[in-house]
């Protein structure tokens, strides 16, 4: 009669395979616990013959072990499970190694450009990269028919009355206008950009690239601050010594207009390829606001002056990490772009 029952308890106990930890526990209390099976055998065991003690006292201690075994054995395996699991989100161990980017060398040369600026008390503005006539061009001075207007290969998209009228700026002069016309000097701003000419694309020309345009408005300035302004910014953009000299030169919208020139960053003036041996590299087209200009915005020249630049940030970022290739700028290349890794915070 026992004999039958642990023989059914051991074939119970052989087969159990519990899927989670709660299904161990119940065997646990079925088995072993303190109103269990085994605990009722023993039990029993007080009421047999003592002949049958002896044999039958070896079987049930044999089946006791089965069961506290089976038990043990499956409490491991779940225990190593959960520790497994923990394992998985142990916090403490060193997160994954991942690769950040870097920033585009446009952007560094435009953030340092602003940042200098800033410091100057300048603020940072921007207009649309579809402009009209009006903000390209006439409002900057440039004579309907005037040959100025070849000056810039000019991508229009639509005409307007016969005439073409829409385009994409070729300037970020444009910007300069919008901000006279909706505000009320003084002004005090940068304004950098994307530019487009219609240009073929070669290492040395794009049909699109970026600017930086510059403009002071206010009572009383002069030539001389232009002058002390630039030279300031070279300074700073370039390193102290950096000699600049300017040239006089022509634009619709400045009388009167120079071309801003450095000593050469690569050579410092002793003469390389990247100044042609001249030892001297231009970097900007600067002058004193036309009066035409500021009247065509609603700012009265007889009370207001001020000055305008413009430059290219290809060209600025060229002198500072010789990028002979125009294209590279925007090829996106990645073997280009890690060459500019920098903390990106
Ligand atoms: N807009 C000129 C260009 O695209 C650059 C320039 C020259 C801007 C003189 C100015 C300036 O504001 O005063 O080449």
């Amino acid at each position: 009669m026992m004999q039958d029952q642990i023989d059914q308890y051991t074939a119970e106990i052989n087969a159990f395979s519990p899927a989670n930890a709660d299904e161990l526990e119940t065997f646990r209390i079925k088995f072993l616990g303190t109103k269990g099976i085994i605990k009722d055998l023993f039990e029993q065991f007080k009421t047999v013959s003592s002949e049958e003690k002896r044999t039958f006292g070896k079987v049930l201690n044999q089946f006791k072990q089965l069961a506290e075994a089976k038990h043990q054995d499956l409490q491991e395996s779940f225990k190593s499970e959960v520790e497994n699991s923990k394992s998985e989100i142990d916090l403490t161990l060193p997160g994954d190694n991942f690769q950040v980017g870097s920033r585009h060398p446009l952007s560094l040369v435009r953030n340092e450009i602003i940042d200098i600026f800033k410091r100057l008390g300048f603020t940072v503005a921007e207009g649309p990269e579809i402009e009209d006539d009006w903000h390209n061009f006439s409002a900057l001075n440039f004579p309907e028919e005037h040959p100025a207007r070849d000056m810039q290969d000019t991508f229009f998209i639509k005409k307007n009355n016969g005439k073409d009228d829409i385009a994409l700026r070729t300037h970020t002069s444009s910007v300069q206008v919008r901000m006279m016309e909706n505000g009320k000097p003084p002004f005090r701003a940068i304004m950098p950009g994307r530019v487009y000419r219609n240009e073929a694309i070669s290492a040395r020309a794009h049909c699109f690239f970026h600017q930086v345009e510059g403009l002071y408005i206010d009572e009383n300035v002069s030539f001389a601050d232009l002058k002390q302004t630039l030279y300031h910014f070279v300074q700073e953009l370039y390193g102290e010594g950096t000699k600049v000299r300017f040239r006089p030169s022509y634009f619709p919208f400045t009388e009167p207009s120079a071309e801003m020139d450095v000593s050469c960053t690569i050579c410092k003036g002793s003469g390389c390829n990247m100044c042609k041996y001249s030892g001297w590299v231009e970097i900007l087209g600067c002058g004193m606001v036309d009066p035409n200009v500021l009247e065509n915005c609603g700012i009265d020249s007889k009370v207001y002056t001020g000055f305008a630049f413009g430059m290219g940030m290809e060209r600025i970022a060229n002198l500072k990490y010789v990028i002979r290739d125009l294209r590279l700028f925007s090829e996106n290349d990645e073997r280009f772009l890690k060459q500019f890794q920098t903390e990106i915070i």
